[in-house]
């Protein structure tokens, strides 16, 4: 499985609810490696972009309104699979329907406030990185126990 980076976003709901320990904490026990956090409230223009797959849905609208009402905590996490991984570890968009054990499905009722986005796939990932991170705020770097998680 070939390390690849992936862009993960706690949306606003996460922040307000103080989640956002909790949700790094899964993603760092599980061994990836965060390479580029920050928080911002996004721009309308932002969200539109991010989420322009779904401008011609019914929830379009309310989903840039929420998407842009308060904190993110955007980042770039990196491994082997991390992609696939993350949106596993997140869980199905319906928290309802999300397995116990994922973020969706232990912290969320609501397919509206559901916590965290992850990107999901190759392509989506790499726009996804591109549009909300500057290539200079992605930092390389090697974990001092990295051959206690990967064979070498
Ligand atoms: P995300 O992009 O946020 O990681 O979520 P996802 O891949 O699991 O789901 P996606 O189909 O991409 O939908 C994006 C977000 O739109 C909201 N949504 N609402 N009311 C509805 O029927 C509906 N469908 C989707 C959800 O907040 C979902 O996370
Ligand atoms: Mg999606």
């Amino acid at each position: 499985m070939a390390s690849e980076r992936t862009f993960l976003a706690i949306k606003p709901d996460g922040v307000q609810r103080g989640l956002v320990g909790e949700i790094l904490s899964r993603f760092e026990k599980k061994g990836f490696k965060l390479v580029a956090l920050k928080q911002l409230t996004p721009t309308k223009a932002l969200a539109e972009q991010h989420y322009g797959v779904h401008k011609d849905r019914p929830f379009f609208s309310g989903l840039v309104d929420f998407i842009t009402s308060g904190p993110v905590v955007a980042m770039v996490w990196e491994g082997d699979g991390v992609i696939a991984s993350a949106r596993k570890v997140i869980g199905a968009t319906k928290p309802l329907e999300a397995d116990p054990g994922t973020i969706r499905g232990d912290l969320a009722v609501n397919i509206g406030r559901n916590v965290i986005h992850g990107s999901d796939s190759q392509e989506t990932a790499h726009f996804e990185i591109g549009l909300w991170f500057q290539p200079s705020e992605i930092n390389e770097w090697s974990p001092s126990d990295q051959n206690w998680r990967v064979e070498m």
